[in-house]
């Protein structure tokens, strides 16, 4: 039940001013959060790479409503990707970013304005040797931002692509794009939708996950398993020798600061394993929806504001 109310609390920018300004959020923000700026994140990335983990950068920021933000939202992106190439961690660490960050939810012409700056993004990315992954926000934003896809993978083919098992349309969606050289990113689904577009019971949700993942394994794309639950993993696995797909033609992600002994455990065990490192100041958002994934996370944080003795 405290899920809905805390993606509703997401959106809201009073809340975000009274969570944002309480000193003991910081501590607890800090478990998914991988730093304000990018030198934290990069010391994260560092060490994850080091142990044998890929990593996704995520720059912070959604829902612009000015052209100047959504610019320096790309901004921000080539500056992480020139900082990527100069670290050489080109092969190691891609970014994965919010299209609304870019423009895309600006009244008329937002969707090509959200083109025309991730275009720079992607063009830069394939110049160093990396990829661009587009995450999916809510319902709204599905068609444009596969739009937005389909264009980019004409220069750049390698530009991934996140479907949500939550929304009827996916299993569509994954049909059409279980194709050679398509990376697809399978996760859940994180916003508050409607009865009207998606499913509302987690078991339909955990097993519509289950049909895409067997459309996505049985194709010719790349699929990119991410969930932390450990259901969906194994499945995955089953599903990876079912189709005599070899390590690496395939892979794992998890979100940074959630299971964090599995990612390193499915690593050592010879899967490919990438971590989604969110960094930056506009975190509010982000982290209301992973206290409303988990329950317990909203007790721990809650339990930060306790008067200590
Ligand atoms: P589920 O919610 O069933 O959780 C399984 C288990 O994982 C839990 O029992 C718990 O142990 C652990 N767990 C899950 N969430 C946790 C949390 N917040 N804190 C602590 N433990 C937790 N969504 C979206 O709509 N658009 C997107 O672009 C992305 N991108 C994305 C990238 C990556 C790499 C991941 C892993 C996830 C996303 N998501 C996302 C989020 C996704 O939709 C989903 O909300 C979460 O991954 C939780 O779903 P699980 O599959 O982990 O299963």
């Amino acid at each position: 039940m405290l899920g809905p109310v805390l993606l509703a609390a997401a959106r809201s920018d009073r809340m975000r001013r009274v969570i944002a300004a309480a000193p003991l959020t910081r501590p607890v923000v800090n478990r998914f959060v991988a730093g304000d700026a990018l030198n934290p994140a990069l010391a994260t990335v560092r060490a994850l790479t080091a142990a044998g983990l890929d990593v996704t950068l995520d720059h912070l920021g959604e829902g612009v409503s000015d052209k100047a933000t959504a610019r320096a939202t790309r901004d921000a992106y080539l500056r992480l990707l020139e900082t990527l190439r100069d670290e050489k961690l080109g092969d190691r660490a891609e970014v994965s970013v919010k299209l609304t960050a870019f423009g895309q939810a600006l009244p008329g012409d937002g969707h090509d304005i959200a083109l025309d700056n991730i275009r720079q993004v992607a063009e830069l990315a394939s110049e160093i040797g990396t990829t661009v992954t587009l995450d999916m926000e809510d319902h709204t934003t599905v068609d444009s931002t596969l739009a937005i896809l389909h264009e980019l993978r004409r220069a750049h083919p390698l530009t991934g692509a996140v479907l949500q098992s939550y929304l009827f349309r996916t299993e569509e969606d994954a049909r059409a794009l279980a194709t050679a050289g398509s990376r697809v990113r399978l996760v859940k689904g994180a916003y508050r939708e409607p009865a009207s577009v998606a499913f509302q019971e987690k078991k339909d949700v955990d097993r519509a996950y289950v049909r895409v993942l067997r459309t996505l394994f049985a194709g010719d794309g790349y699929p990119m398993v991410g969930s932390h639950d450990p259901r969906m993993i194994a499945i995955a696995q089953e599903l990876a020798a079912r189709n005599h797909r070899a390590s690496g033609s395939y892979e794992f992600q998890m979100l940074y600061g959630i299971r964090t002994a599995e990612q390193r455990r499915l690593a050592e065990a010879g899967e490919r394993m990438r971590v989604y490192v969110p960094y930056g100041a506009d975190w509010y958002a982000y982290f209301m929806r992973r206290l409303a994934e988990r329950p317990a996370n909203l007790g721990f944080f809650l339990r930060s504001f306790a008067p200590t003795r």
